[in-house]
């Protein structure tokens, strides 16, 4: 993969899935790599853009109007995305998200205390898993045992893949029949929600007369795009804040909001997802006003356009929690995504990080005993980052 060339010096690189992503990330042979940050948010926002996740086969679950949000487009699409706003609102997060988010993280801040060691990728699937099952509606289980039947689902699911979560819902289709997680997690939530529905997405799903096989890939689908990636991002934070005492010191100083931003900026430098999909519907132009033909299919390179010196300024390899404010920018970038399929959990997984690692590095003595292994996690097409160990004072 190329990084956007640029007359500039780049100045130092302070990534650290640059490496793995250079060597993993595959653009597919019929799509066009977009890589500046004009080109690729136009895309994202144009309504004639349409989401084009490389997909082999029929997805399983009934027609159109079953299928997860991510893959539905134009009015379908919007009229979905109006009626999960409420789950992710501002509102939802600080009225019942916040308090889930929290439970976790201090029941594994004590666990953390008492033992003297916690592995963080484990520690950060089980905050992920806790917060997205609240959401989705996943309450039926034990919380613990749903976190690793997820992470043995994806660990033993790996296909050669190119995408945030399309190869998973290709594979559904066999995982249906066999899967623990839909016998002992989704099966049992959907009886409780017939019975008594709540405020959480597979209680919608019903209203929407969506069937049982295609509330497992809805599953699936929360599975991969808002567990395994804030999992990602967690440890990844983790890492960072870990080995870089002045980044650290910077953190635990400053507020939540900007807490936030020095988040956004490790997301920017470090996004989850390597490559969106677009496909042009009808004929449009570019930001330049370059032709684009209708068919034209693209392969949007989030790592590149986060980095293109264009939009970032100088020095685009490296950490400056001002750069987005500064360059009037999103401050995660574009590693959320953009427009209409802009990812609804952002709030949500930020939060999440943020109370999670501001609790972790107060605990006292606390320290990194060993780095992540830098791998890569095909369901999300993205870095994945195994057995960091930290250790700390037991109490
Ligand atoms: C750091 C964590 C996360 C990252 C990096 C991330 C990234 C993304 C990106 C890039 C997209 C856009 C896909 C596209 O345009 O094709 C997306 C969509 C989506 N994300 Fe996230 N996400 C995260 C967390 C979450 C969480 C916590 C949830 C839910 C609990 C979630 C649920 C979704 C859903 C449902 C979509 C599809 C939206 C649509 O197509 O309209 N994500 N995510």
């Amino acid at each position: 993969m190329n990084e956007i060339a640029s007359d500039a010096m780049p100045g130092p690189d302070e990534r650290r899935s640059a490496a793995i992503a250079a060597s993993r990330v595959e653009i597919p042979p019929y799509a066009k790599p977009a890589r500046e940050f004009a080109l690729v948010r136009h895309l994202l926002r144009s309504p004639t853009a349409r989401q084009d996740l490389p997909l082999e086969g029929e997805i399983p679950g009934a027609g159109q109007d079953q299928l997860p949000v991510i893959m539905l487009d134009g009015e379908i699409h919007r009229e979905r995305r109006t009626s999960l706003a409420r789950f992710f609102s501002p509102k939802a997060i600080k009225d019942h998200h916040r308090a889930v988010m929290e439970a976790t993280t201090a029941a594994l801040m004590a666990q953390l205390r008492c033992t003297g060691r916690g592995q963080i990728d484990l520690m950060s699937m089980q905050l992920a898993c806790d917060v997205a099952a609240a959401i989705v509606g996943l309450t039926e289980s034990d919380k613990a045992a749903m976190a690793r039947r997820i992470r043995l689902t994806f660990e033993t699911s790996r296909a050669d893949s190119l995408a945030l979560i399309g190869p998973l819902i290709k594979k559904a289709k066999t995982i249906y029949k066999s899967l623990s997680f839909f016998w002992l997690d989704v099966k049992p939530a959907i009886r409780a929600r017939r019975a008594s529905p709540g405020a959480d997405i597979i209680s919608h799903l019903i209203e929407l007369g969506y069937s049982e096989r295609s509330i497992l890939v809805d599953c699936l689908t929360y599975a991969t795009a808002g567990m395994l990636t804030t999992r990602e991002f967690t440890v990844m934070v983790a890492w960072y804040m870990l080995d870089r005492d002045e980044l650290r010191a910077q953190f635990l100083a400053a507020d939540e909001a900007a807490q936030i931003e020095i988040l956004e900026e490790i997301l920017r430098l470090e996004p989850v997802a390597a490559l969106l999909y677009r496909r042009a519907e009808e004929d449009m132009t570019g930001p330049d006003g370059e032709a684009i033909k209708a068919g034209e299919r693209f392969a949007l390179d989030i790592r590149a356009a986060n980095t293109d010196t264009a939009a970032t300024g100088a020095c685009p390899y490296a950490f400056d929690a001002e750069r987005a404010r500064r360059e009037k920018v999103t401050g995660a970038w574009l590693s959320f995504g953009d427009g209409a399929h802009r990812c609804p959990g952002a709030q949500v997984a930020l939060a999440e990080t943020r109370v999670f690692i501001d609790a972790l590095l107060r605990v006292p003595g606390i320290r990194l005993e060993t780095p992540p292994n830098v791998g890569w996690c095909d369901p999300i097409g993205g870095y994945e980052l195994h057995g960091a160990i930290v250790v700390c004072d037991r109490g």
